[in-house]
């Protein structure tokens, strides 16, 4: 099912922001603000060193089948008409209770609280849409967003399989 068109204007560091729903008309901002993402962003969110998204993975991106897969992106006005710059998904496989997290902020956006916005308003959506519990695979040195979600009530949990890697985890009712 298509998702809600959900839209709010938000100020951050002083400037006026869009906070809405991703759609298939995006592709194009949405590709542009992954390839802009500096190296260590792009590891940091994907943990590998992926230059842009793949055709498989835009596709993913975009066409969303809500409930088990949402996303908001964050946007400015820019020459070209629109700049993404953040986005924030879950996407839960079929049968699962939990759905897997994904964010990504521009790196000259990251610092100044449009990363907490736009996951409250994410886990308040994802309420709403049912979900039960929200996962995120964190790398270990990843403190940024660590400290970002134990503020949203996330709990930790290492992962046996992986020690580089650590399993944020949060339950409907658990708030920061
Ligand atoms: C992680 C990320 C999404 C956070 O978004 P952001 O907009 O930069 O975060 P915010 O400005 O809202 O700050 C979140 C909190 O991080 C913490 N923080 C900020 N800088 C920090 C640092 N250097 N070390 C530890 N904690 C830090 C603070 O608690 C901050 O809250 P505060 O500013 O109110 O004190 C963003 O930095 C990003 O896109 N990083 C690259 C991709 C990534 O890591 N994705 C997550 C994969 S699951």
């Amino acid at each position: 099912m298509r998702p809600p068109d959900y839209r709010e204007q938000r100020i951050i560091a002083d400037l006026p922001v869009t906070l809405r729903t991703l759609r298939p008309e995006d592709r194009a901002i949405e590709e542009a603000f992954v390839r802009a993402l500096s190296p260590t962003s792009r590891y940091l969110r994907f943990h590998n060193a992926l230059p842009a998204l793949t055709p498989e993975m835009t596709e993913r991106f975009l066409n969303l089948d809500y409930p088990d897969q949402m996303a908001l992106i964050a946007s400015v006005p820019d020459d070209d008409g629109e700049r993404q710059i953040a986005v924030a998904r879950w996407a839960r496989a079929g049968g699962e209770i939990a759905a897997d997290l994904g964010i990504a902020v521009a790196d000259d956006w990251q610092g100044k609280g449009l990363g907490t916005a736009l996951l409250k308003r994410l886990l308040e959506l994802a309420a709403t849409a049912g979900i039960e519990q929200i996962t995120a695979n964190v790398l270990y040195e990843n403190q940024r967003m660590r400290a970002l979600a134990r503020d949203l009530g996330f709990h930790l949990a290492s992962r046996q399989d992986d020690p580089h890697t650590l399993l944020l985890i949060r339950s409907a009712g658990d708030h920061g």
